[in-house]
């Protein structure tokens, strides 16, 4: 009660220099750096609703984070934290009011404003009737964004591609700014065009000179290399604030108004976040090859590439000693490396108490709760299944063998190698990652990796 009462400040989104949504550039690691470059507003990539009303939130003492978990896989879905509470901008894929505000609902405490996807031209989206195929639906559009309104306290907005006709455009903005909501993100391309199209700034300054609430500004990153370029963009579009997606992609320090740094620079900082966020190394790497661009082929480039873990990676720009120094830190407080989950053998009493289905219990299976997660594995010679066949041949023993059950929608797997079973109690969501699950499971029962590399704590079902 009390603490509904704490009023928050309100965001303003007149004047401000804002980090994009981006599916997987935006997430924590790189929505902190942008607040240190000076950014004062960050989005989040796209979460789609469905996925976020799947997950639970829970408090990462470890990290000091808060994670939305994904209830099926184990996965983040969402991970945010203190530090960004009152900058960061949660950007939803809907096509449904009533989804879409249990989302706000749920998240409204942990972020400081809502944002519709309404431009994303891409089939998933279309095909859902979310993102760009809104701006043919004003009327569902309009509910959706009444309805978050009308639920939470935080302000709501929405962010559009501009119509190829600008009269269109502008009855558009109209109707969606009559809603309620606390500023428009415009992006001065059509659904149709892609990014070497030129963007239409113009038709931003019409926008802009029409409607009352602030207008965001985008589109424009081709044409920005550093801070001043930011201000002529907004001057020519005279848009209230400007927001950024690939200029920040490539190097995030162009939010400084002292200018942007080296390339070295921005990597190395953006690490040190991948670090303490314990982010997923196949996002991190993926994030530092959209900063290097044409430097992968460089030797430098040459040796990132070939890194398969985020020690490799950091020891390439020499943070080896901080990522080690920092993984002894968390491990001391509980979390033992970002691999799986749970360490510890459940016996069937702990078993059928944490878990609503139980399985092969009449067999003698060794067996863990252990969830699989695809994207702590850069390379397929590292995934699980590839380490214990490869195991079998080097011992000359047969190839294992996978047992899977399915019920409903989840999986759970057991393998069976040298006369033995070994099972995760964790049901997955599709078969080949409950095989992975198993094989995890083996291969610590088997000495081939040890308990640090198979939990992680944080993401206890
Ligand atoms: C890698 C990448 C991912 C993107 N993901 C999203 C997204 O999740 N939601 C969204 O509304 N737009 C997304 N966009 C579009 C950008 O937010 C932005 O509208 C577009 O890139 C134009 O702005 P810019 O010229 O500053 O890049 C994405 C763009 C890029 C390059």
């Amino acid at each position: 009660m009390e603490e509904k009462l704490i009023t928050r400040k309100r965001l303003d989104y007149n004047n401000k220099l804002i980090l994009a949504p981006m599916v997987r550039i935006g997430t924590l690691p790189m929505r902190l750096l942008a607040l240190d470059y000076g950014a004062d507003i960050v989005y989040t990539e796209e979460l789609i609703d469905r996925k976020l009303l799947r997950s639970i939130r829970r408090e990462n003492d470890v990290l000091g984070t808060v994670d939305y978990i994904d209830k099926t896989d184990g996965t983040v879905v969402f991970r945010t934290c203190s530090r960004e509470r009152e900058h960061v901008v949660l950007q939803i894929g809907t096509s449904d009011s009533a989804r879409a505000a249990e989302v706000a609902h749920m998240v409204e405490n942990d972020v400081a404003g809502i944002d519709v996807n309404m431009g994303c031209p891409k089939k998933f989206s279309i095909l859902g009737g979310m993102g760009a195929s809104l701006l043919r639906e004003p009327q569902k559009a309009t509910d959706i964004l009444r309805k978050l309104i009308e639920t939470v306290t935080i302000p709501i907005t929405c962010k559009i591609r501009i119509l190829p006709d600008l009269e269109e455009t502008l009855l558009l903005c109209d109707i969606l700014a009559s809603t309620g909501i606390a500023a428009i993100a415009v992006h001065g391309r059509t659904i149709e065009e892609r990014p070497q199209h030129p963007n239409r700034n113009h038709v931003l300054k019409q926008i802009s000179a029409r409607l009352l609430i602030p207008v965001i500004a985008n589109g424009g990153s081709k044409d920005i290399q550093n801070h001043s370029d930011i201000f002529r963009f907004k001057k020519e579009t005279g848009c209230s604030s400007v927001m950024l997606a690939r200029a920040a992609e490539w190097n995030c320090s162009v939010f400084r108004k002292e200018g942007s740094l080296p390339m070295e620079n921005v990597i190395k900082s953006y690490l040190k976040h991948a670090i303490n966020c314990d982010n997923s190394p196949s996002n991190t790497k993926y994030c530092i090859q959209n900063i290097l661009r044409e430097f992968q082929e460089s030797p430098l480039g040459r040796r990132f590439l070939n890194a398969q873990t985020l020690e490799q990676i950091c020891q390439v720009w020499k943070l080896d000693d901080y990522y080690r120094s920092k993984s002894e830190e968390f491990q001391a407080k509980g979390l033992l490396g970002r691999f799986q989950v749970m360490p510890g053998i459940l016996d069937k009493d702990n078993n059928s108490i944490s878990h609503k289905r139980k399985i092969y219990e009449e067999e003698d299976v060794s067996l863990m709760r252990c969830a699989f997660l695809r994207n702590s594995y850069i390379t397929d010679s590292e995934l699980p299944k590839t380490r214990l066949l490869k195991w079998t041949k080097e011992n000359r023993k047969k190839m294992p063998i996978y047992n899977t059950r399915q019920e409903s929608k989840l999986f759970c797997s057991v393998v069976t190698v040298d006369g033995r079973k070994y099972g995760s109690s964790f049901w997955g969501k599709n078969k080949k990652w409950a095989e992975q699950g198993a094989a995890l499971v083996c291969l610590y029962f088997l000495g081939i990796i040890d308990e640090k590399s198979l939990t992680t704590c944080n993401i206890l079902l």
